[in-house]
């Protein structure tokens, strides 16, 4: 066989995409298959040098089954939203040929396909992972079958957030009107370079990980939660126009604020569910507690808080305030076991706390309550990987070791 007959044999993708954090959050849906939200949202993309999903795609004539394998472990294929993504990404390339014979087409869309999978970051650490992991899976199989354009609306099929994980710096997913769904879409407010100073703080919070998964959730708030109607009606539109201002105008005081308002009116809206839901626990309120004596003892608001379904917190603040606020919190958190191991991602300088810094704000510590911290900052959109050792599936189509 010759080296055409070779390259025909296996197609194959490499992508990566990134994790986002909502600063004004999607909560309850208007369609569940589709997957359209009551109201719009805005999340900053993460950089993938410290959070991401990696995902091979690849097809062949010798391909017997589709098979999925996540985190090197065999998974159900025959997901719901899975195959959704998959027969929307099909739909469009075969749109994209024109109806052409498929022959003709550079990838048979009837060939079976094998998907591998794969986190950089521990699944235990409770951090949303659907994001990233559908909006990898899209771009892959995009890529795959040479699809390009606006894929968001694809990535929503798989999970609501994961369409803003299609872009990267600041995003917004508009609501739309359209009861297909066509106008639901991901849209860049702003790329990450547009604010270099801004630093992520994620503080990953000990303890069990079992809560009531968003989906679930949110369609329980959205049955029986007079408040979640009245956020998504007359509170987010209000909220997102402002937030688009005090990112644009890269107002920290204005964008951390609402950040928090928001998260705050989130969580009131799941003890607004019944029966509630609560996904902060001690911790979650110990850390709310000392971000806003931080930001009272500086008589500014220098670092923000969000919480997403779960107990973590994610904090946003400037690069020149890191250090500090780092310091309080392995203050009023110290590390129980794996101290050096405690401060992970971006390097983090050192910082001494003044004495009345220390009186304010660090209270009672609470030893082992945060397993650790990741220093981040937004990031990009998907890439497609080319260096072929990142593959994840080797030339048999099967998964290969990496260490
Ligand atoms: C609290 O996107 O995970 O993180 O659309 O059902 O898959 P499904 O839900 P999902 O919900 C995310 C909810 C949130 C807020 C947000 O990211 O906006």
């Amino acid at each position: 066989r010759g080296a055409m007959a070779e390259e025909r044999a296996l197609a194959l993708v490499t992508c990566t995409a990134p994790v986002n954090i909502a600063v004004i959050k999607y909560w309850g849906k208007r369609d569940d298959d589709l997957i359209l939200p009551i109201n719009s949202s805005l999340s900053v993309t993460l950089h993938q040098d410290q959070l991401k999903t990696t995902t091979t795609a690849a097809a062949s004539r010798d391909f017997v089954e589709d098979q999925l394998w996540l985190n090197g472990e065999e998974a159900d294929v025959g997901h719901p939203r899975l195959q959704a993504c998959l027969r929307e990404v099909r739909r469009l390339a075969r749109k994209r040929r024109g109806g052409s014979a498929e022959d003709a087409a550079p990838l048979n869309l009837s060939y079976k396909i094998h998907i591998a999978t794969e986190n950089n970051f521990p699944t235990a650490a409770g951090l949303a992972s659907s994001a990233a992991g559908y909006a990898c899976l899209v771009s892959a199989l995009a890529r795959l079958y040479g699809v390009e354009g606006e894929l968001s609306e694809v990535a929503r099929r798989g999970s609501g957030s994961a369409c803003r994980s299609m872009l990267g710096g600041f995003v917004q997913w508009q609501r739309g009107e359209r009861t297909d769904g066509r106008d639901s879409l991901a849209h860049q407010v702003a790329p990450e370079m547009h604010w270099p100073e801004l630093r992520i703080l994620i503080l990953v919070v000990s303890g069990e990980k079992k809560q009531v998964g968003s989906t679930a959730g949110m369609q329980t708030s959205v049955d029986t939660s007079p408040l979640l109607k009245h956020r998504a009606e007359v509170v987010v539109p209000e909220r997102l126009a402002l937030m688009i201002q005090h990112i644009r105008e890269r107002d920290f005081e204005g964008f951390g604020q609402l950040t928090m308002k928001d998260s705050n009116q989130f969580h009131a809206t799941c003890l607004d569910t019944f029966p509630p839901i609560f996904y902060l626990n001690d911790i979650s309120r110990h850390i709310i507690s000392l971000v806003h004596r931080f930001n009272a003892h500086h008589r500014r608001t220098k670092v923000a808080y969000t919480f997403d379904a779960g107990p973590n917190a994610v904090i946003f603040t400037l690069a020149d305030t890191v250090a500090e606020f780092v310091e309080v919190v392995r203050r009023s958190f110290p590390p129980a076991t794996n101290g050096d191991q405690f401060l992970r991602g971006l390097p983090i300088g050192s910082a001494s706390l003044p004495e009345e810094l220390l009186t304010a704000v660090v209270m009672e510590p609470v030893p082992g309550a945060i397993q650790y911290i990741l220093h981040t900052k937004p990031g990009p959109g998907p890439q497609t990987v080319d260096d072929a050792s990142q593959h994840l599936l080797g030339a048999d189509g099967l998964p290969c070791r990496r260490s």
